[in-house]
Order: C-alpha cells, then structure tokens, then sequence
C-alpha cells in the first residue's frame, strides 16, 4: 500500500529544506495536516492545513506540551526533522584543529546532536504501532567517517556522526514496541540554503539543488523505505550512506 501520512510534524519549518518538504507533503497528500514547528514561527509559510508551533531547546517543556496535544488528537505518521547550523556569528566550520573552541562546538553540537535528540524523545511515542510511520531527520554525508578523505569542519562532521548513532539507538529501541516504524537519517543532496551560501563557490557546477527539488526527492526515499533500513542513513537518492 502507497504510504500516504495524514499527519505530518515539519521541525526546522522555517529553514529552505524543512519549509520546502512541508510544501511537498502539502501537494503530495491532499488531506494531511501538517504541524510545522520553528524557532523563529513567523517564518513558516502559511496554509490552511498548516499548525504552526514555536519550539526551541530553550523550552522543553513547550515541546513536551505540544507533543502531548498531538498525541491526543491521533498522533501523527511521518516526523522530518529539518534543522541544523553549519555556520553562525559564533560559530564557523573549523578548517583546522587551531580553531576549535569549546563554544563554538557546545553550540554545533547543540543544535545539530541534542536537539534531534529532544525530538525523538518527545515525538517518537506519537508514531503508530501498527501500521508504517517514518521518522526521518536531516544528517549530513559528512558526517560518515568512512567517507571523511577531506577533514575539517570537526563540529559539524561530528555532530552528524553522533546524530547518526543516536538515530541507530531509536530504530533498535523503537523496534520492540514498534514494529513497523521507521527510523532514518537522511542526506540532502547540496541544497541552495542559508547554511550553504557561504561555501556555494567551490560546489561543482550542476551539484546544488534547488531546495524544492532535494524535498521532493527525500519525500519519495521516505515513501519506499521499509523496517529493513531503520537506523540507516539514504542520501536523497535512495543510497545508503555508510557509517
Ligand atoms: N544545504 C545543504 O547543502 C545541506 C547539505 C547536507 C545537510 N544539510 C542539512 O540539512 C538541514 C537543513 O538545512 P538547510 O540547508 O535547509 O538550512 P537552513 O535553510 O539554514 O535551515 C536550517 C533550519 O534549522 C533551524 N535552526 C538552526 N539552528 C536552530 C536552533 N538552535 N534551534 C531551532 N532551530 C534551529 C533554522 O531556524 P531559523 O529559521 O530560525 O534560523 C532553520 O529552520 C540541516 O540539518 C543541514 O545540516 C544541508
């Protein structure tokens, strides 16, 4: 049976990917409701099936909150969790171990490994037990460390490499009260996005895609994938990335 969620959770709905997939999910399934989720909400796109929520680490139990008011009105079929940072004022992708800083790694860590986390833990329980639901968060290729020929950017490679491990611990624990759930990272492609911007003159001509583009692409991974690849990581095409 086509998998066909009514109800769709979008966390980072404000970012170029997480209100792109939102959009995909909208077109894609007439009905579904979409409950999009920002730290900054007025920058989620409106829709009639759109719920907007602010959320952030900062208030965990707003996100509690939330996920209990879900859960009450039927809980929800596909989670895509769509935020993460590269860059910001305070903190830069390191291109030596020189440039390390306990803050600037607190913060990459913080937002690309503990907030996942947190959503996982309040969100997870909302899937349903017996029928496919997908929970799929945005990792990133480089944070495989079989495929790390380059170096640099240690926070965010490992932030993802722990992103990575956390979404394997879920599909195996998931998989005993769960079993037809699904639990994946997943890699975007190079998307044209604020987190890329500063880095998009050394992207090969033709590679950066264009965010509509890399969500409808991660919508159909999501829609084929099956209890066989919980806890993996499928780039946009489909193809596993490995550890
Ligand atoms: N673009 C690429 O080429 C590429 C490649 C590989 C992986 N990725 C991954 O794809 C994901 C989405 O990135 P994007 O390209 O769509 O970038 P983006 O447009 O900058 O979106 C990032 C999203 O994350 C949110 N966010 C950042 N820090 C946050 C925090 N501390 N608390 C709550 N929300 C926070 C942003 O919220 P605000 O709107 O409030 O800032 C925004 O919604 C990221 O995980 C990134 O690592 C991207």
């Amino acid at each position: 049976m086509p998998f066909s969620p009514k109800r769709v959770a979008v966390f980072g709905a404000s970012g170029a990917i997480g209100s792109a997939f939102a959009q995909e999910c909208l077109d894609r399934y007439g009905t579904a409701k979409v409950f999009c989720f920002a730290r900054s909400p007025e920058r989620i796109p409106k829709h009639d099936r759109i719920e907007s929520h602010a959320f952030s680490l900062e208030d965990l139990e707003g996100l509690q909150a939330n996920a209990e008011a879900i859960k009450a009105v039927g809980g929800l079929d596909l989670i895509f969790v769509a935020t993460g940072q590269l860059h910001s004022a305070t903190a830069k992708p390191e291109k030596t171990m020189r440039s390390l800083s306990i803050a600037s790694m607190e913060e990459t860590l913080h937002t690309n490994t503990i907030l996942p986390a947190m959503i996982m833990k309040h969100f997870l329980p909302l899937l349903p037990k017996h029928k496919k639901a997908v929970f799929a968060v945005i990792s990133a290729r480089v944070g495989s460390v079989s495929d790390n020929y380059l170096g640099g950017w240690y926070s965010y490679r490992a932030s993802k490499a722990a992103l990575n491990m956390l979404i394997r611990c879920a599909a195996i624990e998931m998989q005993r009260t769960h079993q037809s759930s699904v639990v994946i990272g997943v890699h975007p492609g190079t998307v044209d996005s604020d987190l890329s911007k500063p880095f998009q003159r050394n992207i090969p001509e033709g590679q950066m895609m264009r965010p509509a583009k890399s969500a409808a692409m991660l919508l159909d991974v999501i829609s084929k994938v099956d209890q066989s690849q919980t806890g993996k990581c499928l780039a946009y095409d489909g193809t596993e990335i490995l550890p």
